[in-house]
């Protein structure tokens, strides 16, 4: 079982998002979560190129990156030359996904494919086997602070058996209203990687909470 954490810093406090760059480097997450939105997509607007490019200037760790927005396939050259690692696209963001896939990874980035709490998991089956990783969203996506959809748990079980199913490599990222009583019950039930904002950020010892997560209580 891998227990990774990937912080989000749309939680973060962005008039002092330096400091908290360099907590994360100090802390046991494993990555940086940073959500970009466009308002179609979803309906709210947050980080761009530049600050993922400001980010990858201090940060120590690998860059996860959650396009909540329409036609992805436009930003995958620039995604990669500010720094992203990872590159997330909605399913029902792509009009092309197998070609978009194909073509982030042509750009030397792992990809993953995020199904929002209403996508039935069965639509991946054909592309499951392309993907580093599929980002369940417990939520839905445009917010940070909101409440855990308990349904992810049959979503979760759902995209185990598909990958077992398919022999597939892919890893489970779950995004979305996490804290510390589900983090440990996601983690046992097959999650690979977990999406954290307001639980960690909302702390006093951010370190600690990251802490006690990988720990798995
Ligand atoms: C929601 C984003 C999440 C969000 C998580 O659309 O994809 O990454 O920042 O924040 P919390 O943990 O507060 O739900
Ligand atoms: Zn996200």
């Amino acid at each position: 079982m891998r227990k990774i954490i990937a912080p989000s810093l749309l939680s973060s406090n962005l008039a002092f998002l330096y400091r908290d760059i360099e907590m994360l480097n100090k802390s046991e997450a494993d990555w940086f979560h940073i959500d970009i939105m466009d308002s179609s997509f979803v309906s709210n607007i947050s980080f761009g190129f530049l600050f993922t490019k400001y980010v990858k200037k201090y940060a120590h760790k690998p860059m996860d990156v959650h396009l909540m927005i329409l036609q992805p396939e436009q930003y995958i050259e620039q995604l990669k030359a500010c720094g992203a690692d990872h590159l997330h696209i909605h399913y029902e963001a792509c009009i092309h996904l197998n070609k978009t896939i194909f073509s982030i990874k042509k750009n030397g980035m792992k990809v993953g494919v995020a199904v929002n709490p209403h996508t039935p998991v069965f639509l991946l089956q054909d592309i499951i086997n392309d993907i580093d990783f599929v980002l369940l969203m417990s939520v839905n996506p445009g917010y940070s602070g909101q409440k855990f959809i308990q349904k992810t748990y049959q979503k979760l079980e759902d995209i185990k058996n598909l990958i077992l199913k398919t022999d597939s490599s892919a890893l489970i990222e779950v995004d979305g209203g996490i804290n510390l009583e589900n983090s440990s019950l996601l983690f046992q039930n097959g999650a690979d990687i977990l999406v954290v904002g307001t639980t960690i950020f909302s702390d006093s010892n951010p370190k600690e909470i990251i802490h006690r997560m990988k720990l798995g209580y």
